[in-house]
């Protein structure tokens, strides 16, 4: 029988087994992931742009996000489902992280959350962690601060930016987290981050030195045209392959090849 997985298993696999997440957003697509056996779902909040079109993304709202985890969280049996805190949900104050990390876990029944940010997160990390709320950080490319940063840029190619990047990992593993996402950064420096920190380190356009990697399911399956990002490698070309399935049904119903006989009572 199949092990259902918890931050603590995920975290041991650190130095052991190489750890491969991706993202859902739905229960048709979180089964299906589930049951290829991969340990760790996100909810990510990148699916504000690639389920509901938004060109970042910070509008996704609290109440979106929990319907949706809802949603994967009842396609899983296996995975540790981990929810994205939304813009805004938690850069006010430790309270507010606090009552919104709340409703992911108790509402939407995730097993953990993530939030995007370095040292500045310290404090809400401590507070969500000291109540029983396991932690997921993210840092490097963090798409929630796209405006300050001025695009999705590789992250931490100056030494002072590397050594920023370095001190955020550290003081996120301080605080608790039990993994930490680098997005867009140097393979070398995700490798020495890796190397230097207790916990795995997920990569996401961070070379093979990860501890594991993420991808977004959408792009992985060649379901979001509008983006493609280099590090996004194409497993599928189900964007193809569903246009063209609209097209023959579109064909048939107008032609009168559908339905048949076969399709009808
Ligand atoms: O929102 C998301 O999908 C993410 C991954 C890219 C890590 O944060």
């Amino acid at each position: 029988m199949k092990k259902k997985w918890t931050t603590s298993s995920i975290r041991a696999c650190k130095g052991k087994n190489k750890i491969a997440c991706l993202t859902a957003a739905d229960y048709a697509t979180a089964r299906l992931i589930d049951e290829a056996g991969i340990p760790l779902i996100l909810v990510g909040d990148s699916l504000a742009m690639t389920v509901l079109g938004y060109e970042t993304t910070l509008p996704v709202t609290m109440d979106e996000m929990l319907h949706h985890t809802s949603a994967v969280v009842r396609g899983v049996k296996d995975a540790l489902v981990v929810a994205d805190m939304p813009f805004m949900s938690y850069q006010i104050s430790s309270e507010q992280a606090l009552e919104n990390a709340g409703y992911f876990m108790k509402e939407a029944e995730a097993g953990a959350v993530k939030v995007e940010g370095g040292r500045v997160r310290v404090e809400t990390i401590r507070a969500l962690v000291e109540n029983g709320i396991p932690v997921m950080g993210h840092i490097g490319l963090t798409p929630q601060s796209v405006h300050q940063m001025g695009g999705y840029k590789v992250q931490g190619k100056t030494q002072k930016e590397a050594e920023d990047l370095i001190a955020d990992a550290h003081a996120l593993v301080d605080a608790g987290v039990f993994a930490l996402v680098i997005e867009c950064v140097p393979a070398a420096l995700a490798a020495e981050i890796t190397s230097e920190i207790a916990v795995p380190t997920i990569g996401i356009g961070a070379g093979s030195d990860c501890d594991g990697q993420i991808l977004v399911t959408h792009d992985m399956l060649g379901l979001h045209a509008d983006l493609t990002p280099k590090f996004a490698k194409r497993y599928a070309e189900l964007g193809t392959q569903m246009s063209q399935a609209f097209e023959s049904y579109h064909n048939e119903v107008t032609n009168g090849e559908f339905p048949t006989g076969e399709h009808s009572f």
